[in-house]
């Protein structure tokens, strides 16, 4: 790919633009951010350990989106994170009107590009993103069930004492308390998990899954969490950059699927060079209906406090 453009050069989107630098998964990564001197250093600063990891992309930090045109991909990082005691709601209003005019500028410069969000509340800014832009929903992704899915399975790896690669699960839903780890997916190496764990364990491992943002804003107490994040968006970006086709829980705006519409959710999606190719409708037990419903209602609720 030619371009990848983060926009918000704060924890993520810095962390982010370096990953995908050093994958070399475009010619040219571009940081953009309204802080003046902030994207341009940083932007610098990682060009400059090109030589070192060696890496080609080519770094570069700006204010404005002209060398963001043509851009490929787009993550949007944008925005202000949680502090103690904030729930990702709390960052409504304020993130609402950054995402707005950041996904003005994209519909500008790069009509064609495929945008992936990651500013919170997610689900909810996905919808931002879409609206604003008007591309259609194959453009348009929310990051979180990388993410959320990440941590539920580096805590079975921890509890079981095995390889995180050979856990393979899936948490749906919105990207909050309400968020839907599914029990009956999660396996390792095709062996069902409720072989391997007892019930007790694994349902403190879902709860502590669904406080994982929370768990590490009490550690950091001046942010939130920015490593797994990061490399969260990135894997994403990768599978359309490379066309890898991977089946990711990602925010996708629902048509029908599990029997909801007019929302983003966290369900399986296909991505591929074009973005969200498909949509896998998973069966799901009448328990794991009911929470992802019931996820559904949150992030309703928390469009409809916003006016675009
Ligand atoms: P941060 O505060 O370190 O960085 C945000 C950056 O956005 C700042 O540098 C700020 O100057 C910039 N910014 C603000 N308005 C802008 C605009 N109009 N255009 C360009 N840049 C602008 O925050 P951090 O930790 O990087 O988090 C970013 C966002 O991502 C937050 O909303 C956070 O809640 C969210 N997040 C979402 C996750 C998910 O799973 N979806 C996981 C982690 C963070
Ligand atoms: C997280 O889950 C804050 O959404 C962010 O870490």
């Amino acid at each position: 790919m030619h371009k990848i453009t983060v926009v918000g050069a704060g924890h993520v989107g810095a962390t982010a633009a370096q990953r995908l630098a050093e994958r070399e998964l475009a010619e040219e990564i571009v940081l953009i951010d309204v802080v003046e001197g902030i994207p341009q250093g940083k932007g610098l600063d990682m060009w400059e350990t090109a030589p070192v990891e060696g890496f080609d992309s080519r770094v570069i930090g700006t204010n404005d989106y002209g060398p963001a045109a043509g851009s490929g991909i787009f993550i949007v990082t944008a925005g202000i994170a949680r502090k103690p005691g904030m729930t990702r709601d709390d960052l409504l209003k304020t993130n609402a009107g950054i995402v707005k005019s950041v996904s003005e500028e994209i519909k500008q410069c790069a009509p064609d590009a495929i945008v992936i969000v990651v500013s919170n509340p997610l689900d909810v800014m996905a919808w931002v993103a879409k609206e604003v832009t008007g591309f259609p929903r194959e453009r348009v992704i929310g990051m979180a069930g990388v993410l959320d899915t990440a941590r539920y399975r580096s805590f079975l790896a921890e509890a079981i004492d095995v390889s995180v690669e050979d856990i393979q699960a899936m948490v749906l839903g919105g990207h909050g308390d309400t968020m839907v780890p599914l029990v009956s997916y999660t396996t390792v190496s095709g062996i069902p998990i409720t072989q391997l764990i007892d019930r007790k364990k694994l349902d403190e491992i879902i709860e502590r899954t669904r406080k994982g943002g929370a768990e590490i804003v009490a550690h950091l107490k001046t942010g939130s969490a920015y490593y797994a994040p990061s490399a969260a968006a990135v894997q994403m970006a990768e599978s359309i950059v490379k066309n890898k086709r991977r089946i990711l829980p990602c925010a996708a705006w629902l048509e029908g699927e599990f029997g909801l519409e007019g929302i983003y959710l966290g369900v399986p999606c296909k991505l591929g060079a074009s973005g969200l190719e498909a949509i896998i409708e998973v069966e799901l037990n009448s328990k794991e209906q009911i929470a992802l419903n019931k996820s559904a209602e949150h992030v309703r609720e928390t469009m409809s406090a916003v006016s675009l």
